[in-house]
């Protein structure tokens, strides 16, 4: 059985996609969900589909080993990050080679960086008068938005579109495509 855990820090959406698509599976399992936010909507979401959650505070991330003994307890085949927002650091990123994927809901190295996240993201998009956009599923390394592209996707983008038009197109193409490209990792391993 291959085990992930997902980081998560806001409303869980794709969180939930991913545990839907792993229910019935015999390979593969969701160990446990981790949030930096105490009253993030994920948390709700986890206790619906009866995932174990934990919530841990920037002390047991970055200041102590609190987390990174967690995980490696754990022994995670995927460390996934579904919408969270702190970087992480560079222990941890140490521990898990090559094992610690993102979710970025625009076509890097376009919008990428510190700052460009949810609707700002989207917003940036619309602004430039871009025909299109889409997600980048990547490796973590030590500069947020930078490691390796694993699978990109794409969508078109009108000047009619709002910001949340946008929004909601990016998170079509996050739900088909995130489940799919963590099993296809997790089955080469
Ligand atoms: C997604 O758009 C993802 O690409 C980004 O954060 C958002 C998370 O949405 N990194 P949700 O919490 O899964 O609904």
């Amino acid at each position: 059985m291959k085990n992930i855990v997902l980081f998560a820090s806001g409303s869980g959406s794709n969180v939930e996609n991913i545990v839907q698509h792993f229910q019935e599976s015999t390979n593969v399992t969701i160990a446990m969900v981790l949030t930096n936010k105490r009253d993030a909507k994920v948390l709700d979401r986890c206790n619906r589909l009866n995932i174990r959650s934990l919530y841990f505070n920037r002390t047991a991330f970055q200041h102590t080993d609190c987390v990174l003994d967690l995980l490696k307890s754990v022994k995670p085949d995927l460390i996934v990050l579904a919408g969270f927002l702190w970087k992480i650091p560079e222990k941890i990123i140490r521990a898990f080679p090559n094992k610690i994927i993102n979710i970025h809901p625009a076509l890097l190295p376009k919008y990428g960086g510190k700052g460009m996240y949810g609707d700002n993201v989207h917003k940036a998009v619309k602004e430039q008068g871009e025909t299109e956009t889409g997600i980048t599923i990547h490796y973590v390394n030590e500069n947020y938005d930078e490691g390796a592209i694993i699978h990109q996707a794409k969508t078109k983008v009108t000047s009619n579109d709002k910001v949340e038009d946008i929004a909601s197109k990016v998170h079509a193409l996050e739900y088909e495509h995130f489940p799919k490209v963590i099993e296809q990792l997790l089955v080469g391993l």
